[in-house]
């Protein structure tokens, strides 16, 4: 039984598997390197993914959307291409270390950096923002929803409170994108970087950044772009300049074909399906002596992923037991995110995460939440007895 979407997503919708295999079986040739038929086929498989992509996040532009190979590829280049040695950045520490590192990185070359300590439920609180702005704020970057305990962030305040201080607002979406609306014009969003293969239901090595027309991006690989190739430096036109070396293409064509699924389903029934699923696991859970539930404690505040621990169980010992006993997959520990256990007070040995998806069913959830007992069970018994 596989609860782990927040990693990534799996299965795929059918249609996906379809896609990739038709990208790579019948077109085969490389997007926007040739002249022929089956590469400008490439090249309209990875235009109309483009257009989905921007439809899907009510971006106006689509040739603002960056394909990237994963959420940590747009962040970094969101913050690689922006940040200037000199230049304020916001964070906070509920973030994964997928935004974490890239700041580390420029902070060693100049960056002024400051991240908020976020309360125990997991939710950034405005205020601690607006408390910390500069007058060299260039940035403010969150997660929209934690990775670790599902908190969704008051993205709306933020978005407001940045751009009132003139700073660039980047928007972590890796576990929201496919799981709650997102519209890039409402929420003033400048950058958004989104994996393809969690909530969209694309394949492992996609992703794309979103960025804004206004803002000034600089390209952090250079290469082969198909274009301009007399110019010595990399061409600054969006995307091909940011698009540097062969595309995905199978990876693209499935992304479109999990936008797509997620059009003819619907992403309210998406997010509702996801959201029962997560209630009925936390009552079940909170039925089991010393379970505790983290994050925002009301459950409209959290979504697509539930973390917990049970007094005087190792999460880790826990999740093994879950595997080698029930066939059970779910992610324990830190989850790339060690500030935000501080935070919640799950550090140093994290808690066990649950992330279910659109095709897991109430069956499977009430089957986990009977191991989930009789693995408590058993290590509270070894450890009583040893
Ligand atoms: N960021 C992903 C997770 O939380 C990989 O599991």
């Amino acid at each position: 039984m596989y609860l782990d979407n927040a990693a990534t997503s799996f299965p795929k919708p059918e249609k996906v598997y379809e896609a990739v295999l038709h990208a790579m079986r019948d077109v085969g040739a490389s997007p926007g390197r040739g002249g022929y038929r089956c590469s400008l086929e490439a090249g309209r498989i990875v235009y109309k993914a483009r257009e989905s992509v921007a439809d899907f996040f009510s971006i106006r532009d689509s040739s603002r959307v960056i394909f990237t190979h994963n959420a940590t590829g747009a962040l970094n280049l969101a913050l690689q291409g922006t940040l200037v040695p000199g230049d304020h950045a916001i964070t906070t520490s509920m973030e994964h270390n997928s935004l974490l590192r890239p700041l580390y990185a420029l902070r060693k070359k100049g960056l002024e950096l400051t991240i908020i300590p976020v309360g125990s439920d997991g939710v950034i609180n405005v205020e601690d923002i607006r408390r910390e702005l500069r007058a060299n704020t260039r940035m403010i970057a969150v997660s929209h929803v934690s990775n670790v305990c599902g908190a969704i962030q008051p993205i709306q305040e933020i978005s407001e409170l940045c751009h009132n201080s003139g700073a660039l607002f980047l928007v972590d979406a890796a576990q929201s994108a496919g799981h709650v609306p997102i519209n890039v014009e409402l929420m003033a969003i400048d950058l958004l970087a989104v994996p393809g293969h969690k909530g969209l239901l694309g394949p492992g090595g996609t992703g794309f950044l979103y960025v804004a027309p206004h803002v000034a991006l600089k390209p952090v690989i250079q290469g082969g772009t198909g274009t301009n190739s007399t110019a010595e430096e990399q061409p600054l036109v969006v995307p091909d300049g940011f698009e540097t070396g062969t595309h995905n293409l199978p990876g693209i064509a499935g992304l479109q074909a999990g936008i797509e699924f997620i059009c003819e389903v619907g992403l309210s029934a998406i997010h509702q399906r996801e959201n029962s699923l997560l209630i009925q696991a936390e009552q079940a859970l909170r039925n089991i002596t010393g379970v505790v539930i983290h994050g925002p404690a009301n459950s409209s505040m959290r979504c697509s992923v539930l973390s917990f621990t049970a007094s005087g169980v190792d999460s880790a010992l826990l999740a093994a037991e879950l595997d080698h006993g029930f066939d059970i997959a779910v992610r324990a520990g830190l989850h790339c995110a060690p500030l935000a256990h501080s935070s919640m007070g799950t550090a140093p040995g994290g808690t066990l995460r649950l992330s279910p998806g659109w095709f897991t069913t109430s069956e499977e959830i009430a089957l986990f939440s009977d191991a989930v007992v009789q693995c408590i069970d058993k290590i509270r018994n070894i450890d009583n007895n040893s």
